[in-house]
Formats: C-alpha cells, structure tokens, sequence
C-alpha cells in the first residue's frame, strides 16, 4: 500500500511541479481543491515520511483554564486530537490554504457510520456532545491543516487514523498495566506500559503544569500508516522525568 501511495504521490508532484492543472491525478475529490488550484499545490511535493497519532487524556486537556469544555461525563478514554503527517526530519507538514467542505463523508447509512465512530473516539471536546456541526468542523480543521498532506484522501485519512487508534489501544495498555485515573505515577511507568504493548514504539507527552504537577494532556505516537513505528522525536515532551497525573476530574490550571 505504501509503494502505492508513494509512487501516486510521486506522479501527483511531477505533474504539478509542471503547472499541469488537469487532468492530473488528484489524491482527494477535485471539489475540495481551492478554486484558484492552478497555484503550487498546499503541501511540500513529497509524501510523508511518518506521522503522529496524537492522543488526548479528556479531563488532562479539559483542566487547561483557557479552553472550555461544555461536556459533562467525560470519558477516561484517550481520544484524538489528530494524525499528523511528517517529513524525514519529524517536521508536521502543515497546510495553511482553505480547502472545501468534508461533510458529504458524513451523509448516507455508512456515512453516519463513521460519524459516530469518530465522535466516540475523535470528539471536539470544547463542542457540545450532540452538536454534529461541532465535531465536523474540528474534522474539517484537521483535514484542511494536516491531513491533505497525507497523501490519503479524506475518508481514508479519517478511516486509517480510527484503525490505528483501535490496534495501538493505549488506554488499554495504561488499564493492563495498572496505570489508573486519578492518580501520579512515574514517568517510567508510563514508557513501561507502553514499551510493554509494543517495544518498538516512540512517543512524546504533553503536559500542563499546575503549579508543579504535571498533569497528562496528550500522548503523540509516531507511526506509518499501519502500525506504530519507532522514529525520530523531535516533537518536544514537555512532562518532564519525574511524576505525571492522569487526571480523574478536572484540575484547572
Ligand atoms: C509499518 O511498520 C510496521 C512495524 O514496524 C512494519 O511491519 C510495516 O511493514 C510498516 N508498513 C509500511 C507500509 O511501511
Ligand atoms: C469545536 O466546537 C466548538 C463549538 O461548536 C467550536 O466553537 C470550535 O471552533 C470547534 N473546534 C474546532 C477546532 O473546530
Ligand atoms: C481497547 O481495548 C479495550 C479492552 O480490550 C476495549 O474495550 C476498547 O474498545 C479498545 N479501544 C479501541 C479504540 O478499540
Ligand atoms: C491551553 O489552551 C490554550 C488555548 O487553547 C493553548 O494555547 C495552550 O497551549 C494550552 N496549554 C497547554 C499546556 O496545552
Ligand atoms: C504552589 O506550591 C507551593 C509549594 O508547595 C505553595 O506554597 C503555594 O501556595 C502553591 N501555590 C498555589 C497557587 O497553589
């Protein structure tokens, strides 16, 4: 699959680097390019090298006193907050032109399928839980910012991230290993669950710091486009080598 990809990113960056505007081989619907296509295309002309999974702890993320979140009963779940693709040098490979609308993927029967699929598991937390336009248009956000890098085109983009969450199961790992809401555990413990789970794995976590507690906001796994993968890091971890809290109700910070 990944030659695949690659060589139809290859074709993709060719044609372009020419100023071939069509019919070149779009890697996602032509109505979502902008109107004005004939410019460079939004992303560098290579395809990933990798990507981040990038996992949020609810209650963590919630507990930041600049963000509201109007949902009640948070789950003690890691969610997503995106799947990020990134260059050789783990740089994200970020695009900053607008792109059309994704919500067709969430119409019909397999539509609404996956609609649900992703507010269970990729929710906009500061969105009311019920209010649809909410969660697609921090789908939308994600798609237009990173995900159009992926060289994947929507569907499989949001597909591939959900199918990656569910094999790496992180919160699994943490619950198998003991590691419980609530409570500050070692970093060690941490990288042990999830070294346990897969030893190949990286990982770099992101914390607020509530007057020197580390409280756990977010877990970015690198990965390809199957499997957790072990990379570079550049990504910073900013939850230091010490004590680390998975939050069970929120602490503002
Ligand atoms: C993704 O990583 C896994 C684990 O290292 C490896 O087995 C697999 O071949 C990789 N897939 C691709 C497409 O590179
Ligand atoms: C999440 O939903 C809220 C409420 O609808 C909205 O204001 C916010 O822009 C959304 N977040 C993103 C990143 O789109
Ligand atoms: C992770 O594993 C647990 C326990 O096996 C399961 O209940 C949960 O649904 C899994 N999560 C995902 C995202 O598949
Ligand atoms: C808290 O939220 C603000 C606003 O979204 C953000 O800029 C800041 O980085 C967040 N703090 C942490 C520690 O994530
Ligand atoms: C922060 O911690 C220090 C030392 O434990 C304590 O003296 C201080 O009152 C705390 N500040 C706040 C705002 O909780």
């Amino acid at each position: 699959m990944m030659t695949y990809f690659l060589l139809f990113c290859l074709l993709l960056s060719h044609t372009e680097a020419k100023s071939i505007p069509h019919p070149s081989p779009h890697h996602f619907p032509l109505d979502l390019w902008p109107k004005d296509s004939l410019l460079p295309r939004p992303c560098p002309p290579l395809p990933p090298d990798h990507f981040w999974l990038v996992h949020t702890w609810p209650k963590g993320f919630c507990s930041n006193s600049s963000v509201h979140c109007p949902q009640r009963n948070l789950q003690d779940e890691l969610t997503i907050h995106g799947w990020w693709p990134v260059d050789r040098k783990d740089s994200t490979l970020n695009n900053y032109r607008r792109v059309g609308p994704i919500n067709y993927l969430f119409t019909g029967e397999a539509g609404e399928e996956l609609y649900t699929e992703m507010k269970n598991n990729w929710p906009n937390l500061t969105s009311p839980i019920e209010y649809r336009y909410g969660h697609i248009a921090f789908w939308e956000k994600e798609w237009a910012r990173h995900g159009i890098c992926s060289c994947f085109e929507p569907r499989l983009y949001f597909g591939t991230a959900l199918a990656l969450k569910r094999n790496i199961n992180i919160s699994q790992a943490l619950r198998a290993n003991g590691i419980k809401p609530g409570i500050e555990y070692l970093r060690r413990r941490f990288v042990t669950a999830l070294r346990r789970k897969i030893p190949r794995l990286s990982f770099a976590m992101r914390c607020g710091d509530k007057n020197g507690t580390k409280i756990l906001i977010e877990i970015r796994v690198c990965t390809n486009e199957t499997d957790a993968i072990s990379c570079s890091r550049r990504l910073n971890d900013n939850c230091g080598s010490c004590y680390i809290k998975l939050v069970s109700e929120i602490e503002p910070f």
